[in-house]
């Protein structure tokens, strides 16, 4: 989606501000700060004693929040990838004391609408791909040492793409005659090898996810995330992740069942005494939403977009 260049369209935004279900003295960690929408209307309903600590792995989202938000003494900023969340929550003295943890997962639009970014296949830029760009290695370094074997793995299992074989190979084939490194390149080169256009989405459409979740390890570091970011809260605190692709949310479904006690329970019974799970914190997940039809037309990007609730009952 085209957006004025440095903004961000939230999806689920009221929603996901809700679930949090914010306490004005309380303590919460926005650990994907973004363009700081969320983190604006968080401190909005915070008093002067409320704490914000807000993450982001992205240099330039950080920047946005020192400059946006420079006098505000409520807030503490950290260039960190929120799998160290345990970490930062420790640092900055609030581990087990947290009201809200927020994951609003994925890329944000100035990341997909800047070319050198190499997120996006509608824009020719650099092929890099990583939101760190401090860390890690780049979209066209991968390119060019990965095994034709390995790519079509990561193209079958992150992008469920059908072709991965063929577009494996087609990659493999073209950087032969000159590295993979630009992100026109390579959407060229899937859309050859692919054998189905369906002209409602390009056919790069899955090949680029996979390898940004890839390249950012996305599903790795989301599980340290869920595991430290319940294990940051206190008592009642809350845990919202929005996620932006089947993979992530199946592994946040996943995560607050195995974490919750009273989840094979009618939901009208007391919960009996002794319940207790191998974890040393217990959720109980509230449920989920999804954007409504006036959201769904006004921002492609909310078409897949899932939020979670849970609460940390013991
Ligand atoms: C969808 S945007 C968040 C937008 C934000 N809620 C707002 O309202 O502006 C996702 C942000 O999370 C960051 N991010 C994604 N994965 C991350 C990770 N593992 N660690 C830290 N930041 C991450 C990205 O760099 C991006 O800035």
């Amino acid at each position: 989606m085209t957006t004025e260049r440095g903004q961000h369209i939230a999806v689920l935004q009221s929603e996901a501000i809700a679930a949090l279900n914010i306490k004005p003295s309380g303590i919460y960690i926005d650990a994907t700060y973004g363009r700081g929408g969320h983190s604006g209307l968080i401190l909005n309903q915070l008093d002067s004693r409320g704490r914000l600590i807000a993450i982001d792995q992205d240099a330039e989202a950080i920047a946005d929040g020192e400059q946006r938000f420079a006098t505000e003494s409520r807030l503490s900023l950290y260039k960190r990838n929120f799998e160290a969340l345990g970490a930062v929550a420790s640092q900055a003295g609030v581990l087990g004391m947290v009201d809200g943890v927020l994951l609003d997962l994925g890329v944000s639009s100035p990341q997909l609408d800047t070319p050198e970014r190499g997120f996006s296949f509608s824009r020719d830029g650099a092929l890099d791909m990583r939101m760190d760009t401090e860390h890690g290695e780049s979209a066209a370094i991968w390119l060019q040492r990965v095994t034709e074997t390995e790519l079509a793995r990561v193209l079958r299992e992150y992008g469920d793409e059908r072709y991965a074989k063929r577009i494996a190979a087609a990659i493999v084939e073209a950087r032969k005659n000159g590295s993979m490194n630009s992100t026109a390149a390579l959407a060229d080169v899937v859309k050859q090898a692919h054998p189905r256009w369906d002209h409602q989405r390009h056919p790069a459409t899955k090949t680029f996810q996979a390898i940004r979740i890839h390249i950012n390890r996305e599903l790795s570091v989301l599980e340290a995330a869920l595991t430290q970011s319940a294990n940051a809260l206190t008592k009642n605190g809350r845990l919202v992740v929005i996620s932006f692709h089947s993979l992530e949310d199946r592994l946040v479904k996943r995560f607050f069942r195995t974490v919750d006690p009273y989840k094979d329970l009618p939901r009208h019974l007391p919960v009996p005494t002794g319940f207790q799970v191998a974890a040393s914190f217990t959720l109980k997940a509230l449920g989920k939403k999804m954007p409504g039809a006036a959201e769904l037309a006004a921002n492609p990007r909310a078409r897949s977009a899932v939020l979670r609730v849970a609460e940390r009952v013991a």
